[in-house]
């Protein structure tokens, strides 16, 4: 079980990532609330040199490994992340929902009276977008946790080949209750299996690291224009 914190302050991050980790064998720290606008209790941080103070101050704080999850709403995301594994995270997790707002059409209320933070199956190739991002980025030797918009274990396979060592999944396991998470398992191993793979690691960011610059993409000979014939 690893514990989780999501405090304004970075000292009171500290001193609360430092009392759980004498129970747990490691801390996420989530720097990428988006409630952060709205509840004064939690921060949604969304530049580096912010992410390089927080982290380095609870990073110092304890001797387990330290994860730091960073929002999805930010103008420089990467640089968050080397901001993150610079000042002491072990790992870092991409990345946090975003801020939602949805009005009630028969009310006029907003839906929970409120700004919110939203996810789901779209999340996918955006989580994917960063988290291969950053595996380019900072090469295979950070470990990075993938999360938003898994909803079974192809995607959880999907999550690896982009560059996850591991997955979270939230919304499934709310929706559906821990059998989901054997079902994951199940479809994950089968996915394996069929291509004769036995360690996750062999397929690790095996996508990300395929991806080309579109200047690196030969041309379509012929082109493909759809349009012209239309
Ligand atoms: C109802 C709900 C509550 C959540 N609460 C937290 C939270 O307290 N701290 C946190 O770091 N993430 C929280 N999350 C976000 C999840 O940890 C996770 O990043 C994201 O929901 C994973 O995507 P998925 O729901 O598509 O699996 C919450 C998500 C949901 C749906």
């Amino acid at each position: 079980m690893i514990g989780s914190v999501t405090v304004a302050s970075a000292a009171g991050a500290a001193e609360l990532a430092a009392r759980m980790a004498e129970a747990v064998p490691a801390v996420e720290i989530n720097i990428g609330a988006p409630h952060g606008r709205e509840a004064g209790a939690v921060r949604q941080l969304t530049e580096a040199d912010g992410v390089a103070r927080y982290v380095r101050t609870v990073s110092a704080a304890m001797d387990r490994p330290l994860i730091v999850k960073l929002p999805g709403q930010a103008s420089d995301i990467l640089g968050m992340a080397r901001a993150a594994v610079d000042n002491g995270a072990d790992a870092v997790t991409l990345i946090g929902r975003l801020g939602g707002f949805v009005p009630n059409l028969e009310t006029w209320e907003p839906e929970l009276g409120s700004w919110g933070a939203v996810g789901g199956p779209w999340m996918l190739p955006i989580s994917l977008y960063w988290l291969s991002k950053c595996r380019r980025d900072l090469g295979d030797g950070t470990p990075l946790i993938g999360t938003n918009g898994a909803r079974d274990g192809l995607d959880v396979a999907r999550f690896l080949l982009s560059g996850a060592h591991a997955v979270e999944l939230a919304s499934l396991l709310l929706l559906r209750g821990a059998p989901a998470l054997t079902e994951v398992l199940v479809q994950l191993g089968a996915y394996l299996d069929a291509r004769g793979i036995g360690r996750l690691d062999d397929i690790i960011g095996a996508s990300a690291d395929r991806a080309r610059t579109y200047a690196e993409i030969e041309p379509l000979t012929p082109p493909r224009r759809p349009w012209s014939s239309l």
